[in-house]
């Protein structure tokens, strides 16, 4: 099994799963993580330094609910099964604002699907950022996916507790976040247990070797 396959295997009896993507040096996964004992969270970062930081940050904390892993996000989305997440983190994410740069950008129609699968219904995305064209491309996209809601609900106060938070609230530059509701398919289920009769067939051809 993988790193993740493990983790999520351990987190089995309803324990809800929230993902940060671009965890940086965990400083809002370790403040979100304090206040949700009960939910195992995933921090994940293209950048091994900040993912040993966030690792170091959270162990100093006795924080046994946090897990970070060195995974680019695409990888990373691809590998998780459907209908698994409670909750996806975008805070900050790389801005890349000059436009032949910003298909680089993460968020995009083909990571939002991606998300969409991943995410139990009723499941969160919550996206912040302090470029505004790039809110509202993510706005958009979501509108033009038809699979959530946009939702007026609050978002985690942690946010701005991330080093890009601190830095735009020194600065006293604005910040948008907002945070986006799954609608429930009913697939769900199929999915969930088609994946599940995968993941068997996988241990059971294991354990006949
Ligand atoms: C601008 S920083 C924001 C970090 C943190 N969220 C914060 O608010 O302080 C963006 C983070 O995303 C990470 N990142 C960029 N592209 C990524 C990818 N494809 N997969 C995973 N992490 C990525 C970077 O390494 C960096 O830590």
């Amino acid at each position: 099994m993988t790193a993740l396959q493990d983790l999520l295997a351990g987190n089995a009896g309803g324990r809800g799963c929230e993902v940060e993507i671009g965890c940086g040096n965990g400083h809002f996964l370790t403040s979100y993580a304090a206040s949700r004992p009960d939910t195992l969270l995933i921090g994940i970062d293209i950048k091994a330094k900040r993912c040993r930081r966030a690792r170091e940050k959270a162990e100093k904390r006795g924080l046994r609910n946090v897990q970070i892993l060195h995974v680019a996000a695409e990888a990373f989305l691809h590998d998780l099964p459907p209908c698994s997440v409670d909750a996806f983190h975008i805070y900050f994410p790389d801005p890349w604002p000059k436009s032949r740069h910003r298909k680089r950008r993460f968020f995009t129609m083909e990571t939002l699907r991606s998300m969409h699968g991943r995410l139990r219904g009723g499941g969160r995305v919550y996206f912040g950022t302090d470029f505004f064209d790039y809110y509202l491309q993510a706005k958009v996209l979501l509108a033009l996916h038809g699979g959530f809601r946009l939702s007026e609900g609050p978002v985690p106060e942690a946010v701005l507790t991330s080093i890009y938070g601190q830095r735009f609230v020194k600065a006293r530059k604005a910040v948008k976040i907002f945070s986006a509701v799954r609608f429930p398919s009913l697939d769900d289920q199929g999915e969930q247990d088609e994946h599940q009769g995968k993941v068997d067939d996988h241990v059971q051809g294991h354990e006949r070797r």
